[in-house]
């Protein structure tokens, strides 16, 4: 399938909770990394693939996110007047990305809930799920090769990432059996955040789905799991556990990834792509050397 007809669903309806204080009344996936809301990389990212269509499943304080991706002609008046084009291009800029739906969860059931949202919006047709906090560097593109795999295997694909197996509980986890590929590997079974001594590997699901529409029949009766919340590692183990069936594939990511839902790997995430900066980087550089050699 072209990516152009391929939708994205982003669900940006969690607590964030993580977060608080700062996501008490900001959702998460606005909290700004280095000069853009996180949900922005993302949304380029989808872009990047050829993806137009973008359904956001939001929660309370949803006006952040809609009026991020929407014109603010106040603005855009003013920066005309003063004739600064560049402030105006940014301005624009994620008012222009892509065709930007909204749609509410309702509550904040989990995130296989908030899938399930999205149902009557992506029809019959295979579907990516990207995480708002999750994010992947543009020099490293991981959806291609999901849609890619999807195609090929007419199979579910998620994105799969090695982690050091004490950070292992803090993640969906994944038994798996090698392909061909050295990046794809088929699933056998799903745990969502094991134990250490119960994880079958040290491979971690992270928030890249390329789904098909099975996963609503498998969702429709999914139990609230983990944290009393409907979990979409749950339906995609029944997927990949049951002979009947779509299979799952996994695609292994091995570049550049940042969680901005963690307080620390939110600061990582900011320092790293600052100091990548043609902008930033020249003099932020030179001072994280300097204040490491105080520590
Ligand atoms: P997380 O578990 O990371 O998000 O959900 P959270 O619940 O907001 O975070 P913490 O743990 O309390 O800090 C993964 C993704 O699913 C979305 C979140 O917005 C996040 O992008 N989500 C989660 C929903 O849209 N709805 C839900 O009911 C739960």
């Amino acid at each position: 399938m072209e990516p152009a007809k391929i939708k994205a669903v982003m669900p940006v309806a969690g607590l964030g909770t993580r977060f608080l204080p700062a996501t008490k009344a900001t959702p998460k996936e606005m909290l700004p990394v280095v000069d853009k809301p996180a949900i922005q990389y993302v949304v380029e990212e989808a872009v990047a693939a050829g993806i137009r269509d973008v359904l956001m499943i939001i929660g309370r304080n949803k006006n952040a996110i809609a009026n991020h991706f929407d014109a603010m002609p106040e603005l855009e008046g003013k920066l005309t007047e003063k004739g600064d084009d560049r402030k105006l291009g940014h301005v624009q800029h994620s008012s222009s990305l892509a065709d930007i739906h909204m749609l509410r969860q309702g509550e904040p059931k989990g995130l296989g809930h908030a899938v399930f949202r999205a149902k009557s919006h992506v029809g019959d047709s295979p579907f990516a799920v990207m995480l708002g906090d999750d994010l992947i560097d543009e020099r490293d593109p991981l959806l291609p090769k999901m849609i890619e795999v999807n195609e090929q295997k007419k199979a579910m694909v998620i994105a799969l990432m090695e982690v050091d197996p004490e950070q292992i509980s803090m993640y969906g986890c994944a038994s798996v059996e090698a392909t061909d590929d050295p990046d794809v590997v088929k699933i056998l079974d799903l745990v969502e955040k094991p134990a250490k001594e119960e994880a079958p590997s040290n491979l971690a699901i992270i928030g890249r789905y390329l789904l098909t529409p099975e996963i609503f029949d498998v969702l429709e009766h999914t139990q609230p799991g983990k944290g009393n919340e409907i979990q979409l590692t749950d339906a995609l183990k029944e997927v990949a556990t049951d002979d009947d069936n779509v299979d799952v594939y996994g695609v292994i990511f091995r570049g550049r990834r940042y969680d901005t839902g963690d307080k620390l790997d939110y600061i990582k995430a900011i320092l790293q792509l600052a100091s990548d900066r043609e902008d930033l980087g020249p003099d932020l550089r030179p001072w994280i050397k300097d204040f490491a050699a105080t520590l």
